[in-house]
């Protein structure tokens, strides 16, 4: 802090001003230079950075240029003015804005930053699924990679899977790779889904008896999950979306005490934004969104590592399936 110069000195107590419910003012003093430096590299280098609702609070709130779930940050990619991208959060929605930015350059501050849904599924599954249900279309999941989503019709996010299963007018559908996301759909559309075995390891932990606890324990409590979640979780809770819904649903009901079934940084960036709702935080840490921090977005904006390519071969029915759902 003390490096700081006055105006960035002040600008630094304007930011900590917001976030100052979830960070104490120790942490927050060594982040101000970090923050500070990547202000100011985003200006001079024509970057912008998008984060997803996951990331912590001094990026979220910190850093962040535009900030949402993978449909939002998928669709506000098409619209982007500057140079670079960097893409705080994990790798596939990286691939994604890259798919929809070609001439772009697009960061991810960690490589590592992958996901387990992402991780469960190849291209060729794919194609073997589609072997074994001849004519029947296949949705794929954006926490997917390129390859997979090269091998897919349309592409999806919790945000609009419903209505890109319904818009294909078809009885059946492949839907991949996550298990519990499909059957979550399965259950408010009459269009038939075979489902693949993959979970995000973050909300598989989830359980029916969670719930039941925390009802227990606050009877007056908004209980709200991801469609990740198991589907006895999605059926006990109050309200069920990705993460801008649930953002949105906390904005208008205004429950007095809430509880996300998600990610753990969830509660702390919608709690700055609600100080007046109550969050009870039994949550799971994403170890994916974690890999990304003030220090590698810094690192990726002054070395312009690690840029984020895709095989030409793939990029063409990649972006196809990832336009189709944009247009819906
Ligand atoms: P959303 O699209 O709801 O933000 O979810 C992305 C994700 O990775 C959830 O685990
Ligand atoms: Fe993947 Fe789950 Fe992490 Fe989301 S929370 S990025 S689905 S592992």
């Amino acid at each position: 802090m003390a490096s700081l110069s006055s105006t960035a000195r002040a600008r630094s107590a304007e930011l900590y001003d917001r976030v100052k419910r979830v960070i104490p003012p120790p942490e927050w003093a060594t982040f101000a230079e970090d923050v500070d430096a990547i202000l100011e590299l985003k200006r001079s280098r024509n970057a912008v950075v998008l984060a997803h609702n996951y990331q912590t609070p001094e990026i979220f709130h910190g850093v962040a240029d535009i900030v949402g779930d993978s449909l939002l940050l998928a669709r506000e990619a098409t619209k982007v003015d500057a140079d670079i991208i960097v893409l705080a959060g994990v790798h596939f929605m990286a691939e994604t804005a890259k798919l929809l930015n070609p001439e772009k350059t697009v960061l991810i501050p960690d490589l590592a930053a992958g996901c387990s849904l992402a991780d469960s599924i190849t291209a060729q599954d794919v194609r073997l699924m589609r072997q074994r249900y001849p004519g029947v279309p296949v949705v794929t999941y954006v926490n997917t990679s390129s390859a997979v989503k090269a091998e897919s019709d349309i592409c999806c996010t919790s945000g609009n899977a419903l209505k890109v299963v319904e818009s294909l007018g078809v009885e059946r559908v492949i839907m991949l790779p996550d298990e519990y996301l499909a059957q979550n759909i399965a259950a408010q559309t009459n269009v038939k889904i075979i489902a693949w075995k993959g979970h995000c390891e973050v909300h598989e932990l989830f359980t029916a008896s969670d719930v039941r606890q925390l009802r227990e324990n606050h009877p007056d409590v908004t209980i709200l999950a991801h469609p990740e979640c198991p589907p006895e979780v999605v059926a006990e809770a109050d309200f069920s979306g990705s993460t801008a819904a649930m953002s949105d649903f906390v904005g208008q009901k205004r429950p007095p005490r809430v509880v996300l079934l998600t990610e753990c940084s969830m509660s702390d960036n919608v709690s700055v934004l609600h100080p007046d709702v109550e969050f009870i935080r039994p949550c799971n840490l994403c170890p994916h969104m974690k890999r990304i921090t003030l220090k590698n977005i810094r690192h990726a904006l002054e070395t312009g590592q690690h840029e984020v390519t895709i095989d030409p071969a793939i990029a063409v029915s990649a972006r196809r399936a990832v336009e189709r759902m944009l247009a819906i």
